[in-house]
């Protein structure tokens, strides 16, 4: 990796917080220094955001890594916290969720309200048989029921697997199966694209294998027509007519709160577990944090999907902890048209934006002129996550939604790590588009070379997290070895290196000059061209920062001379004419751009033009199907593909161009 091109880190836009933020921040930058002089204290104060019904003897106890207890001998319950103590605080008549349905349908809930539906589906869980420690899968459509459910499990104990509900048959009962769910939550169906998508037929299929499910409460969402069998129960007829009373009880901080499964490159989902304590003090401090949040003021949305980890900590967890009033949206950005992300934020004047990199790159695609018809002037602060945001993308971001003056806080965190673990601070940081810019106060990352040596500004190498930290995931569900073998054996004592445990992320960086951060994507993702690494996340950004081009995924193809050679899959942008010869120069143009941009040496071999790229359902590009095409083989496993016609079009396009 040292050898990587510098293109990436040599940028020198910077972008300085607006001052009347600044003056006003939450965090100033003497955290990082109060966290530096004292990195437990300084979580011990973010803990005593929530309320404890016990307080801890010990903040960390890490006598046995890599696994790590937060808050010892502390207790709390993380639904009280999220719900009840607000309505005691006297703001029980604040706006919790705004949902808007993708027809238009609307349903506003306050914190009073959401607690009596906490309250009920708690006590019909109960009366269910679940008790604390069982499991409970939650497969819903972004309807306020999902944050409910997950809330409910919280406040008896129970665990959560929330499955997407994009997922098949075939996801769906594996992880019920792994975790010995007992229950299922979900729902007829929710709305995609115009039209209800019915969930159920799922669930009923996914069901009949999985022999631990003893019942399925069900939200009534779109009147579709559903099949009943003995196990099913409706939510109306159930958790409505139950009563409004609920005593919350409190759970030991390394209670398991949920298990959430995420899919490696290789072998079967790993249900990452995460527990009470340490986990709720860093979403909610981070959410505190990195967006500047005033629960009193802001209006908070973030576009992700409950079956995310981002809609775990940013739509449920840390929001709510903070007491904040957020937009819960069901639906597709394109639902009933291209401006319906932009009409949202106007009509509920958000102020705070969360959405992921992809999202933006089809913004941008979609054209300039669509934001551009609607006020977003209530926006004061922009988040980023997912994936490496593109430079270009961050500028088109900041100038065509932030409108030139919001800051842009691009956050790195992952599934594992349970909330942000890197990124500016909107008050404090002046932002370089591109980058994650450093480690938040109490954290510490750091990048190192194959050695394990930190490398030095300017270097790059593989990320690491030097230090425990609350909100870490703590083991694979019923798989410490898996656990071990993933995170702990790469680098520091659990690779025999060392006394010191380092937790080795999968991601590749780079320090630049003044010790900021540069993602670029997963390992696997760095390509070897004639012996030099080059990241595909740098070919990518190349490639968007020309005009024509509106998003790019790019591969490196086995290649006799070269070892790998690099293969570029691009979409242009709207305006752009492709047909016949119009596109061969275009092709050319891009190559001979890259080579410019980044050097000769990342000139892709072959350049194809595209209409769509395979993307998870979580908008992470699948660059081992694009490998499988730009190398001619048949396609591997595509169960976790978006839409699987991208596939063919792509494989004909590109049998056509050769
Ligand atoms: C992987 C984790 C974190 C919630 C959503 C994804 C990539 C995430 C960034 C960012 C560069 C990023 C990394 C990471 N990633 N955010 N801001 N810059 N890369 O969670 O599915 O567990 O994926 O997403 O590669 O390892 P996840």
């Amino acid at each position: 990796m040292s050898e990587t091109l510098e293109n990436l880190s040599s940028e020198t836009r910077q972008f300085p917080p607006p001052a009347d933020l600044a003056a006003a921040a939450n965090v100033t930058a003497e955290a990082y220094q109060e966290a530096a002089d004292d990195r437990l204290a300084y979580w011990e104060r973010q803990a005593e955001r929530l309320s404890w019904t016990k307080p801890w003897d010990q903040v960390l106890d890490w006598s046995n890594p890599p696994f790590a207890k937060w808050f010892v001998g502390g207790e709390l319950n993380v639904a009280y916290n999220c719900v009840d103590r607000h309505v005691e605080a006297g703001n029980g008549d604040r706006v919790a969720i705004h949902w808007e349905g993708e027809p238009g349908d609307t349903r506003t809930v306050t914190y009073a309200e959401l607690l009596i539906s906490v309250s009920q589906a708690a006590n019909t869980l109960t009366e269910l048989g679940v008790v604390a420690g069982d499991r409970v899968a939650i497969y819903l459509p972004m309807i306020p029921e999902a944050a409910v459910a997950m809330l409910a499990c919280a406040r008896i104990g129970a665990t959560h697997s929330v499955v997407f509900g994009g997922f098949s048959v075939e996801a769906l009962s594996t992880r019920i199966n792994d975790a010995d769910a007992k229950v299922v939550i979900t729902a007829d169906g929710g709305y995609r694209r115009g039209k209800p998508s019915a969930l159920k037929p799922t669930v009923d299929e996914a069901v009949a294998r999985c022999a631990s499910i003893e019942h399925v409460l069900v939200v009534r969402r779109t009147g579709q027509e559903v099949a009943w069998t003995d196990k099913d129960k409706w939510w109306h007829e159930t958790v409505e007519q139950a009563s409004p009373e609920h005593k919350a009880q409190p759970f030991e901080a390394e209670h398991p709160l949920f298990i959430l499964y995420t899919s490696g490159t290789t072998g079967n989902p790993k249900g990452i577990l995460h527990t009470t304590g340490g986990y709720l003090t860093q979403a909610s401090y981070t959410h505190n944090a990195v967006f500047d949040l005033k629960p009193e003021t802001d209006v908070y949305w973030c576009t992700a999907d409950i079956g995310w980890v981002t809609g775990h900590s940013y739509i449920v967890y840390g929001p709510l902890s903070n007491g904040a009033t957020q937009v819960m949206y069901e639906g597709t950005p394109d639902t009933p048209d291209r401006g319906r992300f932009w009409q949202i934020v106007d009509k509920y004047k958000v102020s705070i934006l969360y959405t992921a990199p992809t999202l933006i790159r089809t913004m941008m695609k979609w054209g300039d002129d669509i934001p551009a018809k609607y006020d977003l002037s209530s926006l004061r602060v922009l988040g980023s996550v997912g994936e490496p945001i593109n430079p270009e993308a961050w500028m088109w971001y900041r100038e065509h939604v932030g409108r030139e003056r919001t800051p842009i806080v691009d956050t790195w965190w992952q599934t594992e790590t349970g909330a942000v673990m890197i990124s500016p601070l909107p008050g404090v940081t002046a932002a370089k588009p591109g980058s994650a810019m450093t480690a938040l106060p109490g954290i510490s990352a750091d990048v190192v070379d194959d050695q394990a040596e930190s490398v030095p500004n300017g270097g790059g190498g593989f990320l690491v997290l030097t230090e425990p930290w609350p909100s870490m995931l703590r083991t694979i569900w019923r798989d410490d070895k898996r656990f071990i073998d993933t995170y702990w054996s790469r680098f520091g004592a659990g690779a025999g290196n060392g006394d010191k445990w380092v937790y080795f992320a999968g991601d590749g960086a780079k320090k630049d000059e003044d010790g900021a951060l540069w993602l670029l994507g997963r390992v696997d993702d760095v390509m070897l061209i004639s012996g030099h690494n080059i990241s595909t996340t740098e070919v990518e950004s190349a490639l968007v920062s020309h005009p024509a081009v509106a998003e790019a995924a790019v591969v490196g193809a086995t290649d006799p001379t070269t070892g790998q050679a690099i293969v570029a899959f691009t979409i242009p942008r709207g305006n752009v004419v492709t047909e016949g010869e119009a596109g061969q120069e275009l092709i050319k143009e891009l190559r001979n751009h890259v080579a410019k941009t980044l050097g000769p040496i990342a000139k892709p071999r072959q350049i194809m033009l595209v209409t769509e790229l395979p993307k998870t359902r979580s908008g992470k590009i699948m660059r081992r199907l694009l490998r499988d095409v730009a190398e001619n083989r048949s396609l591997g496993d595509v169960t976790t593909l978006q839409d699987s016609a991208v596939m063919d079009l792509i494989s004909s396009g590109m049998n056509s161009a050769k």
